[in-house]
This record gives structure tokens, sequence and C-alpha cells, in this order.
């Protein structure tokens, strides 16, 4: 056995004790789990690309708005089921800032995150025609959400967009739709894990089905305004941050507020329904719900069931790190492009020692540098690259694990520390002394 960074017993025993069959299909949750104890058993420190968590502090913005809400004493008052006005007054027009588009405040409503916005989402729409039973996910992807159909019992359908793109988009989409058992479309725009961005000609395909077979489509903007490539912060100026919202009204934008705001801890996102679907009535709701339109299906129903309203000093943070944006006071975008200086670092790094980009391009531009990327190495799997990889100390997720057919894996660099790049380098490079590619 060659002798690698990272004592391969270490590994392989808590491997056995985590009772992990196959490294490839461990969740992020586990490898974390089994990087801590390596760790702990006295191992050099990792570089740790496995998790997906916001590596910056908080926007202090949000954090002041949120300690004088608290002072203010809102603690003890229940907060509006679909938000305080605040929140949904600047949420409305910090989509019109930086996408250009227009939405009622009352479509704007605050999520314990992004999660349980999908969720209350995803539940309703899968309620809306008795035949249309199926939600479809554009992957790779985030596979919580997956997690999410499958403790409501809900089906999908999934494909990996890889071959897809550019026109393919249209003739793959068509394929499934027309089936006419689908009722929503969902996909993260930059995609996490493979950090794609969708192009306009893609966004218009996506769009225009939309109305054609009438599902919604659920754009998940976790990384609002993180592809790098363009600058998207000039408040009511473009760039804008690329959007189906262009193409169709029949749409629910996820605005979280974890990685743009580094704001993850106080669980505060918010949910944009198109003003068109909010007020959408479906007999089906009445059936299921006993509620009328969309909108309220999603508030009174959903949302009050669930958590009855979000935390109510963080909206009160979430309004003024919204305002501070749109009023030209607070560029967000700038605060995060330390992820993608790193990306690109790291990148290089691992390409001079013969590992590919999988997810390498958007038409024919390179994909942005972000906060992931993905990563292959040649005549090994992603479990192969994975499993190999720990006993150089690097971790990661596996990409079958979000939906990908590719081999290869998922890189975060949000906790990946400057200071480690020397250390990536000299295992990258032991790496590939160790499995030379030929
Ligand atoms: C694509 C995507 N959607 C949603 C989330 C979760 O967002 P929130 O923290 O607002 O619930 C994440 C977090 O990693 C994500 O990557």
């Amino acid at each position: 056995m060659k002798k690698t960074p990272i004592d391969q017993q270490l590994v392989d025993q808590n491997i056995a004790k985590l009772k992990i069959d196959h490294i490839g299909q461990a969740s992020i949750r586990e490898i974390v789990a089994l990087v801590n104890l390596i760790e702990e058993g006295g191992s050099d420190k990792f570089v740790r690309m496995e998790m997906g968590v916001p590596g910056l502090p908080p926007a202090a913005v949000g954090t002041k708005a949120e300690i004088e809400a608290l002072e203010s004493g809102v603690a003890s008052k229940y907060p509006m089921m679909d938000g305080i006005k605040p929140l949904k007054n600047e949420a409305a027009r910090f989509v019109k800032s930086f996408m250009n588009v227009d939405v009622e405040p009352a479509g704007c409503i605050p999520t314990v995150g992004s999660m349980q916005g999908t969720y209350a989402a995803l539940l309703v729409a899968s309620n809306v025609h008795p035949e249309k039973d199926t939600a479809l996910f554009i992957d790779p992807g985030f596979p919580v959400q997956k997690q999410q159909m499958l403790v409501m019992g809900h089906k999908y359908e999934t494909f990996d967009v890889f071959n897809y793109r550019g026109a393919k988009l249209r003739e793959k989409l068509e394929s499934i739709l027309a089936k006419g058992n689908i009722n929503s479309l969902i996909y993260s725009n930059p995609n996490n894990p493979s950090w794609i961005c969708f192009t306009e000609e893609e966004l218009q395909t996506i769009g225009e089905l939309a109305d054609k077979y009438d599902v919604i489509v659920m754009e998940d903007l976790a990384y609002f305004a993180m592809d790098f490539r363009k600058d998207l912060y000039t408040p009511g100026k473009p760039p804008y941050q690329s959007t189906v919202a262009r193409y169709t009204d029949n749409y629910i934008l996820f605005i979280s507020s974890s990685k743009i705001f580094s704001y993850a801890g106080q669980r505060c996102g918010i949910m944009i329904i198109s003003d068109a679907l909010y007020q959408r009535e479906y007999e089906n709701l009445k059936v299921r719900f006993q509620s009328n339109t969309f909108g309220n299906t999603i508030t009174l129903r959903v949302l009050y069931a669930l958590s009855s309203g979000t935390s109510h000093s963080a909206q009160f943070a979430l309004a003024a790190m919204f305002k501070a944006a749109s009023d030209g006071q607070f560029n967000f975008v700038e605060d995060v492009k330390e992820y993608g200086d790193k990306a690109r670092i790291m990148k290089e790094l691992f390409q001079k020692y013969g590992f590919y980009i999988v997810y390498e391009k958007d038409g024919d531009e390179l994909i942005g540098d972000g906060f992931y990327f993905t990563i292959g190495y040649p005549k090994m799997t992603g479990e192969e690259l994975l499993g190999n990889l720990l006993y150089y100390g690097i971790s990661a997720i596996a990409l079958k694990n979000t939906g990908s057919e590719k081999e290869g894996l998922r890189a975060c660099v949000s906790h990946v520390n400057r200071n480690q790049f020397d250390d990536l380098e000299t295992r990258l490079k032991q790496f590939a002394k160790d499995f030379p590619v030929d």
C-alpha cells in the first residue's frame, strides 16, 4: 500500500464505524461525520469541500436590524402569516432592482429558509390537478428537495440536463411534459452542484413550455447574482439576474438569505409567487385544502400549518438587507465574490494535476467560478475518486448523489481556507503521481 497523507486504516476504520457501505452514496452529513471522526482520530486537517454552508460572516446590516427588532420587543409577537409589510415591500423592490421583474408585495412571502418555501410550494403544486401528480426535477440538483418529496410521499421524475443543453432542452422537456402528469418543474440557477447557469435561450424554452403544458416553474435562486461572469450588482440597471420570470407568469422564485447574505442560521428566506399564480384559482385546491387561490393555499393553509409564520426578528433583518441592497448601500455581490476567487484558484490546481471539470460549459461559454465546481479524474468513477481522495485528505460528495449521471464529485469552496492551498497542491501532486493518467 502506498503511503498517503492520511492514514488509510484510520479512514477505513471510520467508514466501517459509520456503517457506510458505499462511499459514493454517502450523504453530505455522512461525509461530514466521517471527516470529523478522521480528524478527531489525529489526522492532518482535511481540505473540506463536502459542505455547502456559508464560510463568511453574516451581513452586518442584517444582524444590526435583527438586534434592534429584538430590543424593540418583536419576540413576544406572532408575525403575520404572509410576512411583515416592510419585508414584503422590500422583497418586491429587490426583485425589481436586481431582476427587473414586477411583482406585487402580496406574493412575496417569507419562509423558514428556502427549504420551507420549496416544501410548501411542492406540496401545493402536487395537488393542483388530480391527474398532474408528478414534479419534474431538472438535475443535477439539491438532494434535500427530493427528500422533501419522499417525506410528503409525492411523485417526481428527473433527468440529468448534461446532454440536453441549448436547443436539445426543448425536445427533452416536451417528451416529458407532453405526458400530462407533470405539475411543476424545479431547478436551481446557478446550479447546486454543477454551477451551470441556464442561458437565456434555455430559460425561454422552460418558460414557453411551462405555459404550453400549464406547469409551475420553481426557480431556486439560492445563489442569486453569484454568476460572477457578469457584475449583477447595480440596482435598477442591467445586467440583471437571469430568470424564467421573463418568459412565463407561471413561476415561483426562491431567494435564500443563507448564501448571498451569509444568514443561514436565522432560517429566513423568501418565496416570490407571480401575481398571476398567486391569484389563480384551482378547483382541486378547494377539494384538497378547502381553499381557493394558490397564494391563499400556500399562506393560510400550508405555512400556517407548518410553522405559523417565520421568525419575526429575522424578517426585519431580511427587510433591512434587501433595502440596503436596493438603496445601493450594500453590495452583497462584492461580499461573496471571495467564493469565485477561491474557485478559480482551486479549479486551476485540480486541472494542473490531471482532473477535469465535469460540467464545464453554458452554451459556448465556460461556466463561472463560484460556490461549487465539479471534478472528474480519468478512468475513475465518482465513488472511486472520493474513496481515493479521502486518503489524500480531500473530501467532497459524489455527483451521483445529486441526480447526475456523470462520474465525478461536487467540490464546495466555502470552507476551504486560502492558507490550505499549499496543502491542496501538495496532496494533488502526490495523487497525480500515485494515479498516473499516461
Ligand atoms: C439549491 C439550494 N436550494 C436551497 C438551499 C437551502 O436554502 P435555505 O438555507 O434558505 O433553506 C440550498 C442550500 O444549500 C441550496 O443549495
